[in-house]
């Protein structure tokens, strides 16, 4: 049911897509179904911004040209997934590893559109564990200044980003203040990326559920 209720909501990102030269895509399962979706239409574009490797290999195997970011400047739409939201569309993103580009992209782009199914929806961010990319030699300085935070960083063994670094993901977080926490981590010297989309939230959300799509905007 949850893998009909991603579909749903990749079809609804389809609607955006008209007069759209370059799209910035994300990663994950349900930007899989959106990017599927992408191949019958994709004479519409000029081609797409990737978040990772693994779906820059999937736009290439559809034959949708994968383009830089640098050479693009900004993009029109991002549509991409997340593993929570709350209903002001601050996210927890990072489960698939990709949230330092997925980062990038979001900030270039006018609209970010966000695609899930309503299971991702929760009242207070943090169950899921949140993903923070670090640069390697910091890992144990990191988590050491996470654990006075009050969270509690695991390091996701043998896994490596796009970027040569490594993923702390925090548990036992209450994320009252998404901004304010976002900062914080954002200034630990060594952390790259966190996986919280709080400063720059999506600007939609639709999303899944059984009697069909919410719209939910900023
Ligand atoms: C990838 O790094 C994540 O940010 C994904 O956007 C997120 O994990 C959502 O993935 P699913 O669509 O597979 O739930």
């Amino acid at each position: 049911m949850q893998k009909n209720m991603k579909l749903q909501a990749a079809e609804a990102a389809i609607e955006y897509t008209h007069n759209v030269d370059i799209i910035g895509v994300g990663t994950g399962s349900t930007v899989n179904y959106f990017i599927d979706l992408l191949e019958p239409i994709k004479h519409q574009f000029e081609g797409a911004v990737s978040s990772s490797e693994a779906s820059s290999k999937k736009l290439h195997a559809l034959g949708i040209p994968v383009l830089d970011l640098n050479t693009v400047g900004s993009l029109d739409i991002y549509v991409d997934g997340a593993d929570e939201t709350n209903k002001h569309l601050q996210l927890i993103k990072g489960g698939g590893g990709a949230l330092t580009r997925e980062k990038i992209i979001a900030a270039a782009s006018k609209q970010f559109i966000c695609i899930a199914d309503e299971s991702k929806l929760v009242s207070c961010l943090g169950a899921f564990p949140l993903p923070i990319e670090v640069i390697p030699m910091a890992r144990s300085y990191v988590a050491r200044e996470i654990i006075k935070l009050g969270g509690h960083p695991v390091w996701r063994e043998n896994f490596i980003t796009d970027n040569g670094n490594i993923i702390l993901d925090i548990h036992r977080l209450d994320i009252f203040e998404p901004v304010k926490l976002e900062n914080t981590l954002n200034n630990l010297t060594g952390v790259v990326t966190t996986g919280l989309f709080a400063e720059r939230s999506a600007d939609i959300l639709l999303l899944a559920r059984e009697e069909g799509i919410k719209t939910l905007t900023r």
